[in-house]
């Protein structure tokens, strides 16, 4: 029976790619993902990109594959379980009554893990929060002043996050820890006050810690 893998590739550098990730990729014809994802993979054997414009015809194209009998891995950045393929895929299952498809998860280093390790954080001790492509920026608020640092994937970019924080009430001088690019040769881990943060600029590759 054929088989659709989800694999995380990790934060982006090859160092994080797991050989589980690795094996699945070699046992699909088909792997999907973004350009920095499969270019992780050269041992892939058909590639289809993935755009921000074509992500959803992408994913169903992939499910589609499956039922037609072809083993297809798509990838993940981090983990697929956390703002990952993991969640749309499934959506997209359920939506074409595919429930019978065999599927199988493998997990990959999330940037978030990646981020708490850079800055020693034991993340049970942390909140972990998303707003990748998400506008549900409220449901920060109630938690930043529980004494844990919080975890986040910011929302378009690192100073609209820090301008609504603001805006909301969080001191511009709340402290707060920017990681951007984890595991790339350029990678920076900056400590910064929350006013700095809405001054600066950071590519869309970023997590912050507020603490
Ligand atoms: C679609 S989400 C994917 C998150 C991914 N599933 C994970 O577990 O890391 C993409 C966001 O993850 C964060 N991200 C992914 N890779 C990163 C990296 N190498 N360094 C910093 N942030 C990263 C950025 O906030 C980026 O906008």
């Amino acid at each position: 029976m054929s088989k659709l893998y989800i694999a995380g590739i990790g934060p982006g550098s090859e160092d994080f790619v797991t050989p589980a990730a690795r094996k699945v990729v070699k046992a699909s014809e088909i792997t999907i993902g973004s350009k920095r994802a499969v270019d992780l993979f050269p041992e892939s054997r058909e590639v289809v990109l993935l755009n921000v414009k074509d992500v959803q015809e992408k994913l169903e194209y992939g499910v589609d594959m499956v039922r037609g009998g072809k083993n297809v891995c798509i990838l993940s950045t981090g983990d697929p379980g956390f703002s990952g393929v993991l969640s749309p895929v499934k959506r997209i299952i359920e939506e074409k009554g595919y429930e019978g498809i065999e599927l199988e998860v493998v997990p990959g280093i999330s940037s978030l893990q990646l981020c708490a390790a850079r800055v020693e954080i034991p993340w049970d001790d942390a909140d972990l929060m998303t707003f990748h492509g998400r506008e549900n920026f409220q449901e920060i608020l109630p938690i930043l002043d529980n004494g844990r640092p919080t975890i986040t994937l910011p929302s378009r970019s690192t100073a609209d996050m820090a301008n609504f924080l603001m805006d909301n009430g969080i001191s511009p001088d709340r402290k707060v820890i920017v990681c951007e690019r984890l595991s790339y040769p350029e990678e920076k881990v900056v400590e910064m006050a929350l006013k700095e943060v809405a001054e600066s600029e950071f590519t869309y590759m970023c997590v912050m810690v507020i603490y």
